[in-house]
């Protein structure tokens, strides 16, 4: 049986608690040191969409073929107006001569001499990787899981994306992800399963029973209903584009 001692004092609150932003949050402000020199994360990047993510240690194999994926992949982030940083517990000159050494010795997948010119940030107090929630201690108390999270421009989380250590993260998604979130901001509308630019989009949820009515009478141009809750309206790939490619 358990005997409560009520006099007992209450065990202090830990300092740095584990903490998890979620979806819908502001990004937790922080100042670091980066390859790139400092930065002020999130209002460094006001106006822009980041994927800030994390990896578990320099000169690792799974974390090199991403990171040559993300460099390789930098250019269309930033076509849709979206900023790369990087994160793992290793100190800066650990991760100089990581990007070094990548830049002059690894191929992968037909990728090489790749520049890595994205900030990644040092976190050897994991004081960042805690208050984002990056440390998952029964996968490792000491290393970043492959975090991702996706901020937009005013600052608040819109995605968190988690994979364990052995499992690299999948590129095709993170560019839908970002895509489907600015697609669904511009036209409001939401994205089905496995949508893709140029798919058919769903439209919010009928507010009235005279617009359910109307829809499902397929007076409402352009909109399919499947069901009264479930419509969809065309929207083209090249309108898609038109519309969150910024270069
Ligand atoms: C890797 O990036 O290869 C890796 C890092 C930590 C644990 C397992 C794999």
């Amino acid at each position: 049986m358990t005997v409560i001692d009520a006099a007992a004092p209450a065990a202090a609150p830990l300092a740095n608690p584990p903490s998890m932003p979620r979806i819908g949050d502001a990004a937790p402000a922080f100042t670091a040191t980066t390859t790139q020199g400092e930065i002020s994360f999130p209002s460094d990047y006001a106006g822009k969409w980041v994927i800030l993510f994390s990896h578990p240690a320099d000169f690792t194999p799974v974390c090199t073929s991403e990171f040559m994926t993300f460099a390789s992949l930098q250019d269309e982030f930033a076509g849709y107006n979206t900023e790369l940083v990087g994160l793992s517990v290793d100190g800066l000159y650990s991760h100089i001569a990581w990007l070094r050494t990548i830049k002059e010795k690894i191929v992968f997948r037909g990728m090489k001499d790749v520049e890595v010119t994205f900030p990644l940030i040092e976190d050897i107090t994991m004081e960042i990787a805690r208050k984002y929630g990056m440390i998952m201690p029964g996968e490792d108390s000491t290393k970043a899981v492959r975090a991702v999270f996706v901020v937009d421009p005013r600052g608040m989380i819109r995605t968190i994306i988690y994979y364990p250590l052995s499992l690299g993260r999948n590129f095709d998604e993170l560019l839908r992800v970002v895509k489907a979130l600015q697609t669904a901001d511009h036209f409001a509308v939401a994205t089905p399963a496995d949508w893709r630019p140029g798919d058919p989009v769903i439209v919010p949820p009928a507010g009235s029973c005279g617009t359910a009515k109307e829809r499902m009478d397929g007076h409402v141009e352009g909109v399919e209903c499947v069901d009264w809750f479930f419509c969809t309206k065309e929207i083209s790939e090249a309108e898609v584009e038109a519309a969150i490619r910024t270069s």
